[in-house]
């Protein structure tokens, strides 16, 4: 009997709260814009829906649990360097990264200039190709907490499949 390939699926999703005296960050890139995200961490919003959609397909639990935003070490965090850190786990675990296709719900500011620049950057944390990752950008179209621009949210599918030793 042959058996099944070990490709797995997981998925992410996050929220913050928009405020003024706050930066934007989306995988580390800074978003010019006279707002951003509030949160124990540097609350961006995308890093975190891909670090559990990571540690989600290789059922290692979530941010929370690895990162506890109770902890000290974790004020102010760079929340890339957590996903690089999430990346290491899922490696030791024996899992490649195959994918991650993303998606960011933000009224305004427009996105769209900053999606190369974000692409790399996840790329990067995530130790895959650009063409391997993607970033999509939606409006909520007026509606919701996201509408009404109280806040941002972000989603994250990843596929990972586990190497042969
Ligand atoms: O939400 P909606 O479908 O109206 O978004 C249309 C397009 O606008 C998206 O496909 C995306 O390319 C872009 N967009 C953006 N920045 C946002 C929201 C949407 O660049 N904050
Ligand atoms: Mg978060």
């Amino acid at each position: 009997m042959t058996a099944l390939p070990d490709i797995r699926t997981g998925i992410g999703w996050d929220t913050h709260r928009i405020v003024e005296g706050r930066p934007l960050l989306l995988a580390g890139v800074r978003i010019e814009w006279d707002k951003g995200l509030a949160g124990h961490s540097d609350a961006d919003v995308l890093a975190h829906a891909v670090t559990d959609a990571l540690l989600g397909a290789a059922a290692l639990g979530d941010i929370g649990m690895h990162f506890p935003d109770t902890d000290p070490r974790w004020k102010g965090a760079d929340s890339l360097r957590l996903l690089a850190q999430s990346v290491s786990l899922v490696s030791e675990a024996g899992f490649a990264i195959l994918n991650a296709d993303t998606t960011v719900i933000l009224e305004r500011p427009k996105l769209k200039d900053y999606r190369v620049a974000i692409r790399e950057s996840l790329a990067g944390a995530l130790g895959i190709a650009v063409d391997r990752v993607s970033v999509k950008f939606k409006t909520a179209e007026g509606l919701g907490p996201v509408g009404h621009g109280e806040s941002a949210e972000a989603q994250a599918s990843v596929l990972i499949a586990r190497m042969p030793r």
